[in-house]
């Protein structure tokens, strides 16, 4: 054994302890090389047969440090290696991700509430489309095209004598020209208008409309199916106040107003002090309705109403401006 020999053992150990992946290896080294019967202990023991004892034995003290400090550091970094893995360790104790609700938009809503409600009254639903001819839209209904009344409703014309339906009152013709009577429907659906974007005013809007025709519909039933319908949506005790009107598909016409919801009628701010809110546009079918659809007006009678669905979404949730329902900030719409 000589001082070649011990510095190529230390090399070799230090490679060793470089080369260890964890702290039982590490352990282990430290064992066999500095340990009490490791190693360095056994070469100490042949230090009294070297030739050069002080040059032995500094090469010894080389071993002893060199692998000593080795070890140390080796251990510190494994430990720390261990503490990150463990912080990277899934933590079974965690809550579970949140997957956030969807829910239906308010206006979904309630056009759904409203459809069901006069389905249980016997009422389908019917639909048609957004783009609608002149015709539907306003001819079969009583409305010429030099007929004043055209202007109360700003429409987006289209070429070829075609326009975006002003009034979901475009399906009442169509649905009438395709069943025979007795007819009992209501239709949702889009409708669409020049005006001005305000808080309560949108170009673009929805309408549901109700038409029942049979024999000896009178406005009677009209009256008492619209005070069923408020008080099953906006809660018994609702009433319905009628005031006359006029839509030229109509006669007589009213536009119907519900008791307010809010303060029973005594007057609060949502119904202006007045106990009423203006819901929805009503009348008897004029016969000129009838007979563009190849109805016998002496044969029947039927009664129709149609009322904007933001408005009532507005009036029902406490939703000051339109608006709001079309900027999808989903975190405001999921209050409803
Ligand atoms: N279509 C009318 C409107 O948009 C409402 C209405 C429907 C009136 C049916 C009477 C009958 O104002």
């Amino acid at each position: 054994m000589d001082v070649q020999e011990v510095d190529r053992l230390t090399e070799a150990a230090l490679a060793e302890i470089g080369a260890a992946q964890d702290l039982s290896v590490a352990e282990a080294l430290r064992v066999k090389y500095i340990g009490r019967n490791g190693l360095l202990p056994e070469l100490m023991k042949q230090m009294k047969d070297a030739m050069d004892k002080r040059a032995m034995g500094q090469a010894l003290n080389r071993f002893k440090v060199s692998v000593t400090d080795a070890l140390v550091e080796k251990k510190a970094q494994l430990e720390a290696a261990a503490k990150t893995i463990q912080a990277d360790a899934f933590d079974w104790s965690l809550p579970g991700r949140w997957a956030p609700r969807g829910r239906l938009h308010p206006v979904t809503q309630l056009i759904e509430r409203v459809c069901a409600l006069f389905r249980r009254m016997g009422f389908v639903v019917a639909d048609g489309p957004d783009v609608e001819t002149e015709y539907y839209n306003f001819d079969a209904l009583n409305t010429p095209a030099d007929h004043v009344s055209r202007d109360m409703q700003d429409t987006f014309y289209l070429p070829g004598g075609l326009l975006l339906r002003t009034q979901t009152s475009a399906v009442q013709a169509r649905y009438m020209q395709a069943h025979p009577p007795p007819v009992r429907i209501v239709c949702p659906g889009r409708c669409y208008r020049r005006d001005t974007t305000d808080a309560t005013h949108s170009a673009n809007f929805h309408q549901i409309e109700g038409l029942y025709v049979d024999e000896r519909v009178s406005l009677a039933d009209l009256k008492s199916d619209l005070d069923h319908f408020a008080g099953e949506l906006m809660g018994s005790g609702v009433k319905t106040r009628f005031r006359t009107h006029f839509f030229p598909f109509t006669e007589p016409s009213v536009e119907v107003d519900f008791s307010c919801h809010m303060c029973g009628g005594r007057g609060c701010r949502v119904c202006k002090h007045s106990g009423w809110i203006e819901i929805m546009g009503a009348g008897m079918v004029d016969p000129n309705v009838f007979k563009a659809v190849g109805y016998d007006p002496e044969k029947v009678t039927g009664y129709a109403f149609g009322m904007g669905i933001e408005r009532l979404a507005m009036i029902l949730f406490g939703i000051d401006d339109i608006r709001r329902l079309y900027e999808n900030d989903a975190r405001y719409l999921a209050q409803f």
